[in-house]
């Protein structure tokens, strides 16, 4: 057993207050010893061109992605739901990981999907459309606890810190259970 699981955790917004990113945060906070969650950005990378990947000198934003994934025992979702799907820019980095074909760097890695709004459905339908992927990625993905973290306006001071003991306990079971999920799917 490795020591500690890297987590790359890809987070579905870009704004500065995001609710995803706080939710990503106090989640790192509270993780096991056993994993050590970061986040990577995917807000820079180029929208993806086969064309760009066909060439010599891809885009560097890609690969420098590409590397911090793969390096990466097992990827977190975190992310808030955009007309009832996935943030475009959440699915580019997908598509960006998931090339050139046979190369994808999500392959086989364990993975979770926490997703977060202010509405009560908790972005239900980001959280079950991004599953559609991992399907065809091929990565095991953990079912139980579900995560919909509704309300999530409510649930942070004006520090970002979580303020909702509820919600905590869930983030809780949620990456301990990760933790075991990742340590029986991780590939070393
Ligand atoms: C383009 C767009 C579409 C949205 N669609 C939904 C939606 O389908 N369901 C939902 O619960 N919230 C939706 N929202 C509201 C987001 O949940 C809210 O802006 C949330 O705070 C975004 O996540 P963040 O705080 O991590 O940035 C949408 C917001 C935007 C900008």
């Amino acid at each position: 057993m490795a020591d500690t699981r890297k987590v790359a955790v890809l987070v579905g917004s870009l704004r500065k207050e995001s609710l995803s990113r706080k939710t990503a945060l106090a989640l790192a906070a509270i993780a096991p010893a056993s994993l050590t969650l970061e986040i990577v950005e995917i807000g820079e990378l180029n929208h993806y061109n086969q064309d760009l990947d066909d060439a010599a000198a891809k885009p560097a934003a890609w690969l420098a992605f590409r590397d911090r994934v793969r390096a990466a025992d097992a990827v977190l979702f975190i992310t808030p739901e955009y007309n009832r799907s996935v943030p475009g820019f959440l699915k580019n980095a997908i598509d960006v990981g998931s090339r050139p074909y046979g190369q994808s760097v999500f392959s086989g890695k364990p993975c979770g999907v926490i997703s977060v709004s202010p509405g009560a459905l908790g972005a239900f339908g980001a959280n079950h459309h991004i599953r559609q992927s991992f399907v065809f990625l091929d990565m095991p993905t953990m079912q139980q606890p579900e995560a919909y973290i509704g309300g999530a306006a409510t649930l942070f001071d004006a520090q970002g810190a979580m303020t909702n003991d509820k919600v905590r306990e869930l983030l809780e079971r949620y990456v301990t259970r990760f933790a075991e999920w990742v340590e029986q799917h991780a590939k070393k």
